[in-house]
């Protein structure tokens, strides 16, 4: 499978700091967060990567990943001009991923413990369309929120006020290429974007949205709160 990673957005929540660099590149424990989307996919056997950011800071990503050789795997780069939302990055990489092929994307503020081989196996293995990652959380009306019946998820709300659930769907997703013209038909939301929930809503629609849940710790870094639990986190997991 190929990985695609999306750094691309603004980074509001985490200004006055994303004034200076993107959200993608401060630092959490010893490295810039992006290292670790890298990182999980490379350790989960993926060799081929699409990076998605935007035009502020674009050089450093190259000056810190480069080719991408040393974590083993290949980067190719797009640049998302404008953050349209998460399902406009995801349209880049339509030309990245080839007809039939499965892929997996990571939302690159999201960090984590689980490794993605055991997710990935299952998603090939059950020749998915398209499949989610949960994890229960404590503050669920900050995120995507599945209603579950009969153990599927039957809809996804961003950001509810009521969640349904007291869980949130992560930022990683599998998807097969069929998802770009799932994009294509996608029209802005209410905040102007095209939606990764809306994406998922139309799978769930056709029953055909899978879902596994994540043991490990999880976390979205994009407040600073959750910016600091993830660095005490992580410096522990790799500080040698
Ligand atoms: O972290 C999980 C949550 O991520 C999900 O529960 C939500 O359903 C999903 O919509 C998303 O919500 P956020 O509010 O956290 O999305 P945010 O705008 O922070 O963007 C998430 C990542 O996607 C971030 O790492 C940057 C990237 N992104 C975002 C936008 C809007 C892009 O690459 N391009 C974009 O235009």
């Amino acid at each position: 499978m190929k990985g695609v990673i999306l750094a691309g957005g603004s980074g509001t929540r985490l200004a006055p700091l994303t004034k200076l660099m993107n959200k993608h590149l401060l630092p959490v424990g010893k490295y810039p967060m992006i290292y670790y989307a890298i990182r999980k996919l490379a350790d989960a056997g993926i060799k081929e990567i699409l990076l998605v950011i935007g035009k502020q800071s674009a050089g450093l990503y190259l000056e810190f990943l480069g080719s991408g050789h040393t974590f083993g795997v290949q980067i190719v780069y797009k640049i998302q001009d404008q953050p349209g939302g998460v399902a406009e990055a995801l349209a880049l990489a339509s030309g990245f991923i080839h007809p039939n092929e499965d892929f997996v994307v990571l939302l690159g503020d999201n960090l984590f413990e689980d490794s993605l081989r055991e997710y990935m196996e299952k998603f090939q293995f059950e020749a998915g369309e398209a499949m989610v990652l949960l994890k229960k959380v404590e503050d669920p009306e900050r995120f995507g929120v599945p209603r579950l019946e009969d153990g599927r998820i039957v809809s996804i709300e961003e950001k509810p006020d009521q969640p349904a659930s007291d869980y949130c769907v992560t930022g990683i997703y599998m998807y097969n290429a069929e998802v770009f013209e799932v994009i294509r038909k996608l029209l802005p939301s209410g905040r102007g974007e095209l939606e990764i929930t809306d994406v998922n809503n139309y799978y769930a629609a056709r029953k055909t949205l899978q879902h596994s849940s994540l043991k490990g710790w999880w976390c979205d870094a994009g407040t600073f709160a959750s910016l600091q639990e993830a660095g005490l986190r992580l410096v522990k997991e790799h500080f040698d």
